[in-house]
């Protein structure tokens, strides 16, 4: 796994949303960084190991683009499957205005029947990004994902986090709702709850292995972030590039796998593992 051209993760690579020559960073890639940076290295990877430099890349759940336009703007082609009309009209507008337009296709379908709107085992990466909280059935939403994949592929998961809520409700003083999450099988804190389901990164990195994936990697992300009061971040110099750098340094650490907001875990076919 260990590539000698990886830079550390002490050094997180900008963001899109962040141009390099832009100074501070913003909130948004303060949220997706970590992601970012694993899921580029992954599709340079890809592209080294292949040989072609436009990898194919589905994103199912992919709603209005925030991942899949910058993917289209590495030089990808991305085939995004959600079943919102209206995010499907956004990632559209999205892509315009960030001129990938012609790298960028929207189809509306879901997770259940997404080889009824794409094509089994034609992609080099599948992302699913915040979207086994929503689905009927998580293990099926896995094992669709990697049966989109190519025989050398790469899986990225990003999921709601079961420890990162526990700990938000609790520092926000709501101590019964923070215990119902801890005991709730999906990880709830209540009825006014918004997120469906959550997850630990064991239950996570068991769905991709049961789904035949190995595991290359789990970040946790967001640990700080959403427990930072923004004042802190927006008011002070350099503390947003201190926080990234630091969210970056962490999120490897399993010890904060725990109480992170988020769950990343990038799973590789046996093929892509040997690339
Ligand atoms: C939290 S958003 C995440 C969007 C995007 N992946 C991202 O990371 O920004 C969840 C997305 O999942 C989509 N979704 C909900 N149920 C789904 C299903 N059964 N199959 C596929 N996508 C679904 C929603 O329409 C929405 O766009």
């Amino acid at each position: 796994m260990s590539d000698p051209m990886r830079p550390p993760a002490s050094q997180p690579r900008p963001h899109p949303a962040a141009p390099r020559s832009e100074p501070s960073r913003s909130r948004a890639a303060l949220r997706t960084a970590v992601v970012w940076d694993v899921l580029q290295d992954a599709l340079d990877r890809r592209v080294k190991a292949t040989g072609r430099q436009t990898l194919d890349v589905l994103d199912t759940g992919g709603g209005s683009g925030n991942f899949a336009v910058p993917v289209a703007g590495l030089g990808h082609r991305v085939t995004v499957v959600d079943p919102s009309p209206n995010a499907l009209f956004a990632l559209e507008r999205r892509a315009a205005e960030a001129a990938v337009a012609d790298r960028v296709r929207g189809v509306q379908g879901d997770a259940r029947g997404l080889f009824e709107v794409v094509e089994r085992g034609g992609y080099d990466a599948v992302l699913c990004h915040g979207v086994l909280e929503y689905v009927d059935d998580p293990a099926e939403g896995v094992r669709n994902a990697v049966a989109a994949l190519r025989s050398d592929g790469v899986l990225s998961l990003l999921a709601a986090g079961l420890g990162g809520a526990v700990l938000a409700r609790a520092l926000a003083g709501h101590f019964t709702e923070a215990r119902q999450a801890l005991d709730d099988p999906d990880g709830r804190w209540g009825t006014g709850d918004p997120v469906p389901r959550r997850f630990t990164a064991e239950q996570l990195t068991g769905l991709v292995e049961a789904a035949g994936l190995r595991v290359g990697s789990v970040h946790g992300v967001r640990v700080f972030a959403d427990l930072v009061p923004g004042g802190l971040v927006d008011t002070q110099p350099g503390a947003m590039d201190a926080l990234l750098e630091l969210e970056a340094a962490a999120a490897e650490l399993a010890a904060f796998h725990s109480v992170a907001t988020q769950l990343h875990v990038l799973g590789e076919t046996r093929e892509a593992d040997g690339a």
